[in-house]
C-alpha cells in the first residue's frame, strides 16, 4: 500500500503498468511505501529466486545508497527510486556496460519529460550541468560469472530546490530536479514507465547486438570527453588529466599531466574547466 502525500501525485502500480510495454523489465512489479533501499530489498528478492525483470519501486527510502558510498537523498512522495533485476549470463567485466545502459535509459526518460539530458561518466544524468539522477549497480557473482545484477536509479523529479539545499548542503549547487528545469510537475507513474521501457529496450539491444551500440549511444550523450578533470579516490592518489574517452568495457580513459593514459573504474570525477 502506498499513501498519498497531500497535493502530490501518488505512485501507483496501475499507473505504471498502464504505460509499460517492456517485454522483460517489469514482469513482476513491487511498490513499497517506504524501504531502507530498493537495491537492498531487490537483492533479498534476488537471493530468494526472483525472476529477471523484477522491479522494486518505493515512495521513500530511509537509507538510499549512492555511488562511492554516498547516501542518496530519498524524501517521500516526490521522486523515483527504482531497482531492476537482471540475471543475464554476463562476464563480470561486462557489468560496467549496464551502468551505461542505466544512464541511457534514464536520459531517455528525462528527454520524454521535456528536458535535454547529458551524461557524465559513468551514469550521472545532467540537465543544464546539474544532476537530476544517477544509478547504482550492485551484483553477486559465482566465480567470474554474474549471478544477479541490481540496477538502481534515483531521479529527482518533483523535489523542491529548497529541500535539496537543506539535505545536500553545498553539493546541492550541482543538483536539480526535473520540475525545477521544466517548470511543470512530473507525472511519476509516467516517468517510471518511460524509464523501465527504455531500460528494457537498451538491455535487449545489448543482448542482441553486444556492447558496440551501447557505447556508441553513450558517447553521443557524454559530456566529459575532451574536458580537464580531477580524479579522486583511486589507488594512485588524486590526479588531474584530460578525458580521452571510454574503452569498449565502459571504463574512462584519462591522459594525465605526463601524457600517460590511465584507466579509471570507480573514482570521483570533478570538472576543472
Ligand atoms: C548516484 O550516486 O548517482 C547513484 C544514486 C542511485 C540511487 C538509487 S535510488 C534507488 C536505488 N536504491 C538505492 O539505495 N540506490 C539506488
Amino acid at each position: 500500500m502506498n499513501t498519498a502525500v497531500a497535493g502530490l501525485q501518488r505512485l501507483s502500480i496501475a499507473g505504471v503498468r498502464a504505460r509499460l510495454h517492456a517485454s522483460v523489465v517489469g514482469r513482476q512489479l513491487y511498490l513499497f511505501e517506504q524501504v531502507e533501499s530498493t537495491n537492498v530489498t531487490l537483492g533479498r528478492l534476488a537471493r530468494s529466486g526472483a525472476r529477471e525483470g523484477t522491479v522494486v519501486l518505493a515512495d521513500e527510502q530511509t537509507a538510499g545508497r549512492g555511488r562511492l558510498g554516498q547516501p542518496w537523498f530519498s524524501p517521500p512522495g516526490v521522486n523515483l527510486y527504482a531497482s531492476v533485476l537482471f540475471r543475464q549470463s554476463l562476464a563480470l567485466e561486462e557489468v560496467p556496460l549496464f551502468s551505461f545502459i542505466a544512464g541511457l535509459a534514464l536520459a531517455d526518460a528525462v528527454k520524454l519529460a521535456g528536458a535535454k539530458p547529458a551524461i557524465k561518466w559513468p551514469n550521472d544524468v545532467l540537465v543544464d550541468g546539474c544532476k537530476v539522477g544517477g544509478a547504482l549497480l550492485e551484483c553477486a557473482a559465482r566465480g567470474d560469472v554474474l549471478d544477479y545484477l541490481v540496477v538502481g536509479i534515483g531521479a529527482n523529479l518533483n523535489v523542491s530546490l529548497d529541500a535539496l539545499n537543506g539535505a545536500l548542503g553545498p553539493t546541492a549547487a550541482g543538483a536539480t530536479s526535473l520540475r525545477a528545469v521544466t517548470g511543470g510537475e512530473v507525472d511519476r507513474d509516467a516517468f517510471a514507465a518511460d524509464y523501465l521501457n527504455a531500460l528494457d529496450a537498451w538491455a535487449r539491444r545489448f543482448r542482441d547486438k553486444g556492447p558496440e551500440p551501447i557505447v556508441e549511444a553513450w558517447r553521443d550523450r557524454d559530456i566529459l570527453t575532451g574536458r580537464q578533470v580531477e580524479i579522486r579516490g583511486g589507488k594512485g592518489g588524486p590526479f588531474v588529466g584530460r578525458v580521452a574517452g571510454v574503452d569498449a568495457q565502459g571504463l574512462l580513459l584519462v591522459q594525465d599531466a605526463v601524457g600517460e593514459r590511465r584507466t579509471v573504474s570507480a573514482e570521483e570525477i570533478r570538472l576543472c574547466d
